[in-house]
């Protein structure tokens, strides 16, 4: 029984260390966007800077990261970081007019443009069109025109 719980001690100890190491050492310094709802990504991947808007832009990172009790943001800093897709899911753009914020917030596409681009066009920096954030891929349009 002792070593039973003696096992289970260090195993608690290991999980705790992994979850408090990943929070102090995992924040990413530049982002490739490239979540796994699309089954295939139509633009070029996003390659970003995530500390760089943490620091240099002074974006709070509960701006981004988010974690809703009662219709407020709780999620603070030192808490885990969930991918967005966990929350996110929906790979396709909300089709239709006069959609409610409920109807849209489950898409992917959708909460990924208005968190991006929304900020950048509310703040009047940082990229809006398309090719900004998706780069053209040189070598695919010179296949494409053969
Ligand atoms: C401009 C928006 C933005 C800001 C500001 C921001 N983050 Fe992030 N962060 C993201 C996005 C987007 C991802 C990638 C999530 C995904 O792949 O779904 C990410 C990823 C992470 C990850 C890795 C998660 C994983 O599963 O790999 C950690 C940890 C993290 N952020 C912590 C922070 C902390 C701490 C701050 C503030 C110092 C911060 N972030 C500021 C948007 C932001
Ligand atoms: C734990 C689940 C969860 C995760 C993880 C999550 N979200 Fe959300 N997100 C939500 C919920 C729930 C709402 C709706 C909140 C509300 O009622 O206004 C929301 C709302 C949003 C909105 C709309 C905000 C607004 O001002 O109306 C955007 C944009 C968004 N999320 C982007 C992101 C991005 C980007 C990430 C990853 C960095 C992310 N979310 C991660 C659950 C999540
Ligand atoms: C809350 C505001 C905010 C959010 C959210 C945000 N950004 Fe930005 N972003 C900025 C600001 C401010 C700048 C700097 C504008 C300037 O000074 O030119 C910027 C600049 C950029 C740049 C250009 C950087 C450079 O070095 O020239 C890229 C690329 C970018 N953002 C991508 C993203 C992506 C991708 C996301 C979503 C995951 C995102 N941003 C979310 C505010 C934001
Ligand atoms: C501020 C940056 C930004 C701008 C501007 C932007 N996007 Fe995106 N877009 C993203 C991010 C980040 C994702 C999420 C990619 C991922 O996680 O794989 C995304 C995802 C997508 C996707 C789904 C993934 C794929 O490749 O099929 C499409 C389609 C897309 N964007 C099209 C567009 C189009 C069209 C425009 C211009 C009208 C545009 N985007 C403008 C940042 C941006």
């Amino acid at each position: 029984m002792r070593k039973v719980l003696a096992t289970l001690g260090i195993m608690v100890f290991c999980t705790t260390c992994l979850v408090f190491g990943a929070l102090a050492d995992d924040i990413p310094d530049e982002i490739t966007m490239n979540s796994t709802v699309y089954k295939q990504h139509k633009k070029s991947l996003v390659t970003w800077g995530h500390t760089e808007h943490a620091e240099d832009f002074d974006v709070a990172c509960s701006d981004c990261h988010h974690r809703f009790a009662g219709g407020e943001n709780v999620w603070e800093e030192g808490d885990a970081v969930e991918k967005c897709e966990a929350c996110h899911a929906d790979p396709k753009p909300p089709r239709g007019k006069g959609l409610s914020k409920g109807q849209k917030v489950g898409s992917h596409y959708w909460a990924m443009h208005a968190n991006c681009k929304g900020c950048h066009m509310e703040q009047g920096g940082g990229p809006v069109t398309c090719n900004d954030c998706h780069p053209r891929e040189k070598s695919r349009w010179a296949f494409t025109w053969r």
